[in-house]
């Protein structure tokens, strides 16, 4: 039977992961701003099949309250199989470039948080020596683009974070995984227009699942994604700044 913890517990994404492990009757840790979303999803996850599911709340940007959040979470379950950080949000970019507080407010949801809640996590699973943290951070970190270069900053950070967080936790058994998504049909998402290039959350959840037990470094999700980055990743930069990506 696994132990869940999983931030940002009401992304849709995250719903889909936690409801793969509730079929598995796994015990669920779940933390989320959300309250009332919280209460719905805790039902549906019992009538699906998990074995206990405990709730905090929390703002992802109120940091000092990440250690206790943390440690209470490892203190329920005991030991700790997998944590998945999910929450994030998109920032409106032109908004960014004008106001640098709504600017900071978005790297720290989508970057700091993230960085501060993993150090403490990683510091847990090294004494475990045994677990898989897995974050989703998205295909916008691989290359900055002008419509959501702040968005795509803070999940570059998280990337580059995770990978020297992966070489340091290797050597303890501690699995280190970066989901990056492409176009994602959510809450996040609404008012896109949605064509070929689109996921749904239940697929992408089965995709992080199976490459958390394929102990992954990281996912382009759904894989196609991975030839797209190439190809941005390798437009040579006289060719790019004139694109309007
Ligand atoms: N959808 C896409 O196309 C896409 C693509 C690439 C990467 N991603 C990433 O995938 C992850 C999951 O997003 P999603 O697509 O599943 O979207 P979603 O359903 O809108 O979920 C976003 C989640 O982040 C939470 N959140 C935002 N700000 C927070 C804060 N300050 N404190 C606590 N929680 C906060 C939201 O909580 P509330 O319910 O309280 O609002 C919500 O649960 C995010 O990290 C996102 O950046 C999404």
């Amino acid at each position: 039977m696994k132990n869940i913890i999983i931030i940002g517990a009401t992304s849709a994404m995250a719903e889909e992961v936690a409801k793969l492990y509730a079929a598995e009757k796994a015990n669920l840790y779940l933390i989320a701003r959300n309250t009332t979303r919280l209460e719905s999803i805790i039902n549906d996850l019992t009538v699906r099949g998990a074995n206990t599911v405990h709730t905090s709340a929390f703002d992802a940007n109120q940091f000092d309250s990440h250690e206790v959040l943390i440690e209470q979470a490892f203190e329920t379950l005991g030991y700790v199989d997998v944590v998945l950080i999910a929450h994030g949000s998109l920032p409106n970019q032109e908004l960014c470039q004008n106001d640098t507080t709504q600017a900071i407010e978005e790297l720290n949801t989508n970057g700091i948080s993230v960085i501060s809640l993993l150090t403490h996590t990683a510091n847990k699973m090294e004494l475990q020596k045994k677990g898989n943290i897995t974050v989703i951070t998205s295909v916008a970190g691989d290359r900055g683009r002008q419509s959501n270069y702040v968005y795509g900053a803070a999940k570059g950070m998280v990337s580059t974070f995770l990978q020297g967080l992966a070489q340091r936790l290797n050597k303890s058994g501690v699995h280190v995984l970066d989901i990056k998504p492409g176009f994602v049909d959510t809450p996040m998402t609404a008012e896109f227009n949605k064509g070929a290039l689109w996921a749904k959350p239940d697929k992408v959840a089965q995709i992080i699942k199976k490459r958390i037990s394929k102990k992954s470094s990281f996912s382009y999700t759904p894989a196609f994604w991975f030839i797209i980055m190439t190809v941005i990743k390798f437009i040579p930069k006289f060719v790019f700044t004139r694109l309007k990506l």
